[in-house]
């Protein structure tokens, strides 16, 4: 594998993998501050930036050895509002700058499987932006977010709210690979 793509995978697992781990925190804050459902989403979100690591990850099983992994993750934890202005700023590098660019080396390098697994994270991720921004309208008013089912494609990450699509947008799958996140009452 050409080396420059190889090293946007290992960030690119890097970066997906502290995305996971963030908003599993952020998920336990808002649960903290009572907002169940913005709870879900951070724990629906996180299930799919699993699924983008694991993507990178298989990717690399050429490889043998550590190697450092960049990542340009957001810090400084908080209230369930900042930590949703945290995960939108994080979407956003990498919708506008990360995986455009990880796209377009992996083109030139030709390394097509690699530019794949890159393009199902950046189709993603625009939606994880959507979401959030949703979920931080209503967080600004004082109140949980509203929302339905949260369905995460496993192959792709696909996320969108909803029933499952039949075929999944992005990598095509059918809807028994989508895993739901749906309000448990308790
Ligand atoms: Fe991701
Ligand atoms: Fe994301
Ligand atoms: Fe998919």
């Amino acid at each position: 594998m050409r080396k420059m793509t190889e090293q946007n995978l290992i960030n690119g697992f890097g970066g997906e993998s502290q995305a996971h781990m963030r908003y599993l925190h952020f998920a336990r804050q808002a649960e903290k501050e009572d907002f169940p459902n913005v709870a879900r989403l951070f724990r629906a979100i996180a299930h799919a930036e699993f699924i983008h690591a694991g993507d990178h990850y298989a990717e690399l099983a050429h490889l043998d050895g550590g190697f450092v992994a960049n990542s340009m993750a957001g810090f400084g934890p908080g209230d369930t509002k900042k930590n949703l202005s945290l995960a939108i700023a994080g979407e956003e590098y990498e919708i506008t700058e990360m995986y455009p660019a990880f796209i377009e080396v992996a083109r030139f390098q030709e390394e097509q499987t690699a530019m794949r697994s890159f393009e199902w994270a950046w189709g993603t991720e625009k939606m994880h932006r959507m979401l959030f921004e949703k979920a931080k309208d209503a967080v600004e008013t004082g109140s949980d977010v509203e929302l339905g089912p949260i369905q995460v494609c496993e192959i792709c990450g696909y996320t969108a709210e909803g029933d499952a699509p039949d075929a999944c947008p992005l990598c095509g799958v059918s809807k028994e690979k989508f895993v739901a996140f749906a309000f448990m009452h308790v």
